[in-house]
């Protein structure tokens, strides 16, 4: 949450603030609450600010245009503390001038700051950023040198930061700080970058530096210096890597949305995932192993945590990996996790889901599982996040990188990164024979196909959507697999469309919610393959009728060629046949699209929806 981008040159040839701006704006889905910019031009500070997305800044921005200057810095704010103002937003100006600050995450000591090193002085908004640029100048006064005063004040704080700052006295200089946050330096020739993330760079140089947990750098046009937590200068050559995607993927590529364009991705982020993973001995590997595999053999439990739609996925794994490896499987919201004292000890296996490898609840969940003795296991899609480097074993999903806040392509590399751990566990602890476990794989591989073919269909399920605009409550059942397909559709037509919208298991209806159907409702019903061996398919079946009898309209998401579909369904989406495990990640394509093409014919912002950011970075 929040994105923040810091640039130093040399000389003044290129906009300072422009390149900043060019960073912020693909840090974007990071927070739209604020944005603003500051720079330092002869010993004063320029810094415009505006409520909103990026676009206001610029239109500010064009109003009274920046100087030319040699450094700047930006953020682009999700809200925390206090309400999207411009006195809330960043950077923050200290009251005497001096320091020009961005940050993102959260001080939680915020006000004891506030007491003890401000004497409670009178303040414009009271944010934590506000009280830390504060305490940031009044340790400056004395230590006289701005990475001495920064080490100072990180070691009296709590919480969570990622802090990129200016001496306005002293353009020759960024410093910045991390803890719980994400830092990243770009190395140029003659000018550098920091940021939240590499993408708010990588147009420019593709050389990076990791800052990592507690440490601090100094960085000019020439030098980047890198200092641990006891602000001992250190060699920080590990800490640097070449980054080997490209900007293209961070660009629409001619879709109206990034969501569109991620749905469309879907086969290749698939594709990518299941391969790469089978040795020559037909081994399927995890992407790093810091213990014993034998240690696979010994568990008695799996809990899976994440958030949101990650959690959908880890309910998803649940049905296969518990029918193939026969172990229970918890799956649980890591924000609830720690809180209920669970039972995890030394026989539990904690995987942890995320795309983002970010969220704060999942890493603290993790860092909980980890002290109650549990190895933990990542399947994240970010290579170098916070997760995957926390996590004892990380299996990666390559999805690519996901821009729009509602996840799609992630989603669907998260199931598959879980089947292909179930079969990975079912190898190790002989709960499949290895003619078994390749049979899956072959049905695992034909997915990218199947994915494309319903691909075909988008037009088609988009004009249907464009007819529901009025839709004010849209429910959404489903029975075992199609169960948490029904929650990942509700939540996805709810987070970009703001349409009420329910995913129930399809036999709790009758114990409640079917109260709620009237004529006219809608249901998306996620319609099981006719010999699904678990005999779900008929109870849907008659789930249908139920719903219908009471005047909603069935929307089917169905095999091809289910001939026992009740008559009057207003409308039936089709899966190629595919195995009941294996069916979830076909149903919730027709539901992403729904969503999105509903969300665009009602005019809204599809990849930042209001009040979301892409990665949730504060508990
Ligand atoms: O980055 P993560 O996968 O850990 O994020 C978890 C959730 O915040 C995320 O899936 C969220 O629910 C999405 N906006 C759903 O589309």
């Amino acid at each position: 949450m929040c994105g923040i981008v810091g640039y130093i040159q040399t000389n003044k040839s290129l906009n300072s603030w422009k390149l900043v701006f060019e960073g912020l704006e693909y840090l974007e889905y990071r927070g739209y609450d604020s944005a603003g910019i500051a720079q330092i031009v002869n010993n004063r500070v320029e810094v415009t600010k505006a409520v909103g997305k990026l676009a206001n800044l610029k239109r500010k921005i064009a109003k009274t245009p920046f100087s030319l200057s040699n450094a700047a810095i930006g953020h682009t704010r999700w809200a925390t503390h206090g309400k999207p103002s411009i006195v809330n937003a960043h950077p923050h100006i200290s009251s005497n001038g001096q320091v020009a600050l961005v940050h993102n995450g959260i001080i939680e000591n915020a006000s004891r700051i506030h007491k003890t090193v401000l004497g409670g002085k009178k303040l414009q908004g009271g944010t934590d950023t506000e009280i830390v640029t504060e305490a940031l100048a009044h340790i400056l006064i004395k230590e006289k040198d701005l990475s001495k005063a920064m080490f100072k004040l990180v070691n009296i704080l709590e919480g969570s930061w990622a802090f990129v700052a200016m001496d306005i006295n002293d353009s020759s200089k960024i410093v910045c700080a991390r803890h719980n946050s994400p830092l990243v330096i770009g190395l140029g020739e003659n000018y550098n970058f920091v940021a939240s993330d590499v993408i708010a760079f990588v147009n420019h140089t593709k050389n990076a530096v990791e800052i990592k947990q507690d440490q601090l750098a100094v960085i000019t046009c020439e030098k980047v210096s890198v200092f641990d937590k006891h602000n001992q200068e250190i060699n920080f050559t590990s800490q640097k890597y070449e980054i080997l995607w490209d900007i293209n993927q961070a660009q629409k590529g001619g879709y109206s949305s990034f969501m569109e364009k991620e749905i469309r991705e879907q086969p290749s982020a698939v594709r990518n995932t299941i391969y790469g993973r089978r040795t020559n001995e037909g081994i399927i590997e995890l992407d790093k192993l810091s213990f014993d595999k034998s240690y696979f053999a010994q568990i008695n439990k799996i809990t899976v945590i994440a958030c949101g739609t990650a959690a959908h996925s880890g309910y998803v794994a649940r049905f296969a990996i518990e029918h193939w490896c026969r172990i229970p499987v918890e799956v649980e919201y890591a924000h609830e996790f720690r809180y209920r004292d669970p039972i995890v000890d030394s026989k539990t296996l904690v995987v942890a889901i995320s795309q983002s490898g970010e969220t704060m609840d999942t890493l603290m969940a993790v860092r909980y599982a980890k002290e109650q003795g549990a190895k933990t296991l990542a399947i994240v899609n970010t290579l170098g996040s916070a997760l995957d480097r926390q996590c004892d074993a990380v299996l990666y999903t390559y999805a690519g990188r996901e821009i729009a806040v509602a996840s799609t392509k992630a989603f669907l590399a998260q199931i598959t990164a879980c089947y292909l751990l179930g079969l990975y566990l079912a190898e190790i602890r002989g709960n499949l024979f290895i003619d078994e476990i390749t049979t899956k794989l072959q049905e695992l591989k034909t997915l990218p196909d199947k994915i494309a073919k319903i691909l075909t269909h988008y037009e088609e399920i988009c004009q249907f959507a464009k007819l529901q605009k009025r839709q004010k409550s849209v429910l959404f059942l489903g029975r075992h697999i199609g169960y948490p397909i029904a929650l990942e559709g509700a939540l996805k037509l709810k987070e970009i469309a703001y349409i009420h919208s329910e995913g129930f298991a399809a036999g709790e209806l009758k114990h409640g919610p079917i109260a709620i159907i009237e004529p006219g409702q809608l249901v998306f019903v996620i319609v099981p393959p006719q010999n699904d061996r678990a005999g779900v398919h008929a109870k849907v079946i008659s789930n249908i009728e139920e719903i219908a009898s009471r005047g909603a309209r069935v929307v089917a998401i169905a095999e091809q060629g289910d001939q026992t579909l009740p008559k009057g369904i207003t409308k039936t989406f089709f899966r190629p046949k595919t195995p009941i495990l294996f069916s979830a990640i076909l149903d919730i394509i027709p539901l992403q699209i729904f969503a999105c093409s509903l969300a665009g014919a009602l005019n809204l912002d599809i990849d930042m929806p209001r009040n979301l950011a892409k990665s949730v970075t504060v508990e």
